[in-house]
């Protein structure tokens, strides 16, 4: 798929303020810091559409964005950042977690994971979540650049067959880099054919 325009809309906390046009939309999760911002620039390319950082917590709001006047793609706020206040952790969760059980026109979540870490407790129990709230969710590994293809290779393979103990079957899984653009076709074309999916 084509990317014709990419324009930011609104940010906010509550998805009650969201964009109210029904149009569908594809929203970006994951650890702070794990990519997320710099995807949705990546998939745009707009390289300063959505705000990023080398520091974790940039993101702290429900960001939308359309895409060819058409579907938005939307940038979350990170779950985890362990720097963070308690009270400010909380305040994000609920953003987050309202955001994803309420708007009815997320299609598909993509859940990013550095391709750098083992599987972490955190991002398992956020998609045992996603699971038992019947979220439909991908798998985005990111920043793939950062490691030799063979390691990258073996990585996200011992990755899948962890989650392999807890899920029947896995989700659809991508393996991205924002710095080389590797993954960009793979998860436009995906969305391409969830929105004729959904619009038929
Ligand atoms: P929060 O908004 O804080 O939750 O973070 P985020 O998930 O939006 O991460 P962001 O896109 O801001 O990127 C965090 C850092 O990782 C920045 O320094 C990016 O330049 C870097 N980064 C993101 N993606 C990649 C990638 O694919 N490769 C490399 N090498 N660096 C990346
Ligand atoms: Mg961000």
């Amino acid at each position: 798929m084509e990317i014709k325009s990419a324009k930011f809309i609104i940010s906010n906390t509550d998805v009650k303020k969201c964009p109210q046009d029904n149009k569908n939309e594809y929203a970006f999760i994951g650890r702070s810091n794990v990519g997320k911002s710099s995807l949705i620039n990546m998939l745009t390319g707009k390289k300063s559409l959505a705000m990023t950082s080398a520091t974790p917590g940039k993101t702290m709001l429900i960001n939308h964005f359309l895409i060819n006047d058409a579907w938005y793609l939307v940038d979350l706020p990170g779950y985890g950042y362990a720097q963070r206040g308690k009270d400010s952790r909380k305040q994000l969760k609920n953003i987050i977690e309202s955001y994803i059980l309420k708007r009815e026109t997320m299609v598909n979540l993509f859940l990013l994971i550095d391709s750098r870490h083992k599987p972490q407790n955190i991002d398992k129990e956020f998609m045992q979540w996603l699971g038992e709230n019947g979220v439909p969710f991908s798998i985005v590994f990111t920043k793939l650049d950062k490691m030799s293809s063979s390691a990258a290779k073996k990585a996200i393979e011992i990755y899948c067959n962890e989650l392999k103990n807890d899920w029947e079957e896995l989700p659809p899984v991508f393996k991205t880099s924002s710095v080389d653009k590797r993954g960009r076709s793979e998860i436009l074309d995906y969305i391409e054919q969830l929105n004729s999916m959904v619009d038929e």
